[in-house]
């Protein structure tokens, strides 16, 4: 049974469809925490009302990103995750904490990276005139919003769009994309050799 650890920041939607593809398709794994950088995450209400140990190793609590960063590896740690899953987690991570979840550690990144990296997201979308928005799910390593990309999701920008629409069309797009990568991964297709991305295809039991 794979454990996965669940890192979040805010609201958790992306957490939650992650957690419900799980129970509903009965994946091979145990959503084994919910760690959060706020106390006052939505998402953590969720979680602990699945019974899932929620912890919070609160931003405010660590002025330095070392002390951060060691204080979320001893929360992660004794839930020895195979693979720990940046959902809406708005922190910086140090490189030296990236190379310890190398190949194990995934982000989704609200736009078709390598466009749009970085905050605001929609707005940077919108002012740039493009036709086709998105996310992206990454393997993460130190070069922020910049690892090997796994799987993307496409959405077209309509005229009008605003900031608050095109964010909830791609938050869409973003709970379809985001539990199909991360069983993937529990399913053993997805890894992570020098730098690229393998995606075995599916084992139909058919000779
Ligand atoms: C999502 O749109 C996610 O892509 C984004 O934060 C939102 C979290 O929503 N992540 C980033 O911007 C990371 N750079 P959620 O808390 O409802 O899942």
């Amino acid at each position: 049974m794979r454990n996965i650890v669940i890192l979040i920041s805010g609201r958790g939607t992306n957490m939650q469809a992650i957690v419900n593809a799980a129970v509903e398709e009965q994946w091979a794994c145990r959503i084994a925490a919910v760690i959060s950088s706020r106390a006052d995450a939505e998402g953590l209400v969720f979680a602990a009302g699945l019974q899932i140990p929620v912890t919070v190793v609160a931003s405010k609590d660590h002025p330095s990103r070392d002390s951060f960063d060691a204080a979320l590896l001893a929360a992660i740690e004794p839930y020895a995750p195979d693979l720990v899953v940046l959902a809406g987690f708005m922190r910086i991570l140090t490189p030296r904490f990236v190379e310890h979840y190398q190949g194990r550690m995934i982000n989704i990144h609200p736009s078709l990276l390598p466009r749009f990296p970085g905050l605001a997201t929609h707005r940077q979308a919108l002012t740039a005139g493009v036709t086709e928005h998105g996310a992206t799910v990454h393997f993460v390593t130190a070069d922020l919003d910049h690892g090997p990309v796994i799987a993307q999701a496409m959405v077209v920008v309509e005229k009008g769009d605003t900031e608050q629409v095109l964010s909830d069309r791609v938050l869409q797009q973003e709970h379809l994309l985001y539990p199909q990568v991360v069983r993937w991964f529990i399913d053993g297709r997805l890894s992570l050799h020098d730098g690229q991305v393998l995606l075995a295809p599916e084992f139909t039991g058919a000779a």
